[in-house]
């Protein structure tokens, strides 16, 4: 979603700025912007609709020069598109401003803003805080005091960076609820949404909390929060955190479907010790209450949610214990039973997804007492609001849509149930457990080996218009993640059932326009999917198969995957599907690391 990136350098800052921009368009936008104030102590500022690179062809046509700025890319919630909409954002051609987030009571604000005169040129929520600035400025002695004073009435969430021409040598951050860094460097300070958007010389960085506003200069850099000066720790910033490269590959999701044994070996690595599972991890005085859980409930959204899934049915066969996964959308505004003895869990990739934060904030107060993130972002707003974090240690995700992080989840979610049936002594097959986790890197890399056989079977898939995923047990969910997926990077309308649904509405679609892809691995319901494939044949449908096993029908399209423990086929046959869509979308020619609509993170409502 939104990205922000402002800066104050000792040279022209606008290509800094454009750079910045270019490292934040993964998140997906609509729009960009950037506004810097000149040696005349003017604000220039420059917007276009489409891609960075437009706006980077018309700073470079345009005197757009200054050492101090702010730039943003913006992802449409109020009001379309357009060059208006796009930030920064002015006031009386004196202030200028971007921001993240929802302001929301913006029409509370704006009305009043209205009444005193003052003029909007956008529909956005943002505007607001601009012209709000320029009010406090009446009374305030400097940019740094008007925007704390004006935080207080803000409802909603913010990262925001202003600027004042009257003072070009001091920018002034703000958040509440979404992300924000400073990054540092001898001669550069920078902020953004993301550590992504800084430049190589950035090895520093501070981040920001929740209601921190901060006045930033060359050489001096002042935290206040609720009126007290706060001195926020410095930190390094990691080689995986920043100037992340797509290499060889073309795009950064084929890169990421391609990094899976090397992030999942990092996974097991980093939890799996001679000591065991999970040996180091938890506190000490936590780890009694986790043996003792009762019950899990488990809130995500998108393939997050499809991770969960699985675990519901991994905690329930392995450990024992009851499991219920929610949307967490849906969960954030509904009323539910806090079961006894229960944990709850949040698992996102950005950890900065605004319906699973809320969500959390709910089940604290509907009475959850222990909370566990797991999460891709060591320095994200979940990981700080839970009790308990397992980070998933997938590297930085670039690609919109989710690859390596889905995997990585479902190995932590794997480890966990294990953890969970060996503390409750249920495993009896521990050694075979930890044998068939052990060999996930290695049957990751033969998985991949199937490349070039999926990207000659697919080629008819790319002219249909609709496509159905069926699957049984965790397959099913494995299925939702491959329409999910189908659906993001190629727009193919894809559905996932279990398959045993299929006589139950949806076989009224199938004909011979119809792909069904199924995911039939060697278990113990094969025989029920091969009557589902049987089903769908005798209707004309045409079928591709991913399996381990060779008994179908020869007039199938069959990918056959190489025998795996049922216990990770989950994992393996994620990396086909994500491999299916991937060559789709690329038949079609998409934009495949930032499909239309989409953002990385999303970060509003
Ligand atoms: C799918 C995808 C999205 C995310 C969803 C949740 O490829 O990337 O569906 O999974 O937006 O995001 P996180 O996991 O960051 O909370």
């Amino acid at each position: 979603m939104c990205g922000i990136i402002a800066g104050i350098i000792n040279t022209n800052i606008a290509d800094s700025l454009i750079e910045g921009l270019e490292r934040l368009e993964y998140r997906g936008y609509d729009s960009s912007g950037l506004a810097v104030i000149k040696s005349d102590q003017s604000i220039i500022h420059r917007k276009s609709v489409g891609k960075v690179s437009e706006l980077k062809a018309i700073v470079k046509a345009s005197k757009t020069e200054g050492q101090i700025g702010i730039a943003h890319t913006r992802w449409a919630t109020h009001g379309k598109p357009s060059t208006l909409n796009a930030h920064p954002h002015l006031s009386h051609d004196c202030f200028a401003i971007v921001h993240n987030g929802i302001i929301e009571n913006y029409e509370t604000l704006k009305e009043e803003l209205i009444a005193e005169g003052y003029e909007f040129s956008s529909e956005t929520d943002s505007e607001v805080l601009v012209h709000l600035i320029h009010q406090a400025m009446q009374s305030s002695s400097s940019l740094f005091d008007a925007v704390q004073s004006i935080t207080p009435k803000l409802e909603g969430s913010y990262a925001l960076a202003a600027i004042d021409k009257s003072t070009p040598d001091t920018l002034v951050v703000a958040r509440r609820g979404s992300p924000l860094i400073i990054g540092l460097s001898d001669d550069q300070i920078f902020a953004a949404s993301d550590v992504i958007a800084f430049n190589e010389t950035i090895e520093q960085c501070i981040y920001l909390e929740d209601e921190d506003v901060a006045a930033i200069s060359k050489n001096l850099l002042t935290v206040m929060n609720n009126g007290e000066i706060i001195p926020r720790p410095i930190n390094s910033i990691s080689g995986d955190e920043n100037g992340a490269s797509k290499g060889s590959y073309t795009h950064f999701m084929h890169k990421e479907i391609h990094e899976q044994p090397q992030a999942i070996q990092r996974l097991i690595d980093a939890y799996l010790t001679d000591k065991g599972l999970f040996s180091n991890t938890f506190p000490v005085a936590d780890q009694l209450a986790i043996s003792r859980i009762k019950n899990i409930t488990i809130v995500a959204c998108g393939s997050s949610y499809h991770a969960a899934l699985i675990a519901k049915l991994w905690f329930e066969a392995y450990a024992e214990i009851q499991c219920q996964v929610e949307i967490a959308s849906e969960f954030r505004y509904r009323k539910s039973i806090v079961p006894k003895r229960s944990l709850f869990i949040a698992i996102s990739q950005s950890g900065e997804t605004a319906d699973t934060l809320a969500a959390l904030g709910h089940a604290k107060k509907l009475g959850y007492k222990k909370s566990l993130a797991i999460c891709n972002s060591n320095h994200s707003s979940l990981v700080r609001e839970t009790d308990l974090c397992l980070l998933t240690h997938a590297g930085k995700e670039i690609s919109v849509a989710s690859t390596k992080a889905f995997t990585s989840q479902l190995t932590v979610f794997l480890m966990l149930a294990i953890y969970f049936a060996q503390k409750r002594k249920l495993t009896t097959k521990n050694d075979t457990m930890m044998d068939a986790l052990k060999q996930l890197p290695d049957q990751l890399s033969d998985a991949l080996t199937l490349e070039p056989l999926i990207e000659k079977t697919v080629t008819p898939l790319a002219k249909a218009k609709n496509c159905l995923f069926i699957g049984r047990g965790e397959m099913h969910s494995i299925a939702m993640e491959g329409a999910l997926k189908l659906k993001e990077i190629s727009y193919i309308h894809a559905e996932a059932y279990a398959a045993g649904e299929l006589k139950h509405g949806p076989i009224a679609l199938i004909d011979d326009k119809l792909p069904v892809i199924v995911i039939a691995p060697n278990n113990d319901v094969l025989s029920k999917i091969q009557s589902n494939i049987n089903e769908v044949k005798a209707r004309g449908g045409q079928v591709y198969i991913f399996s381990d096993s060779d008994d179908f029908d020869q007039a199938n399209s069959l990918i056959p995957i190489a025998p795996a423990p049922s216990l990770i086929s989950p994992i393996i046959y994620s990396i086909p599907l994500q491999l299916l869509a991937y060559h789709i979308a690329l038949l079609k020619g998409n934009d495949i690391d930032q499909p239309r609509n989409l953002a990385k993170s999303v970060t509003v409502e």
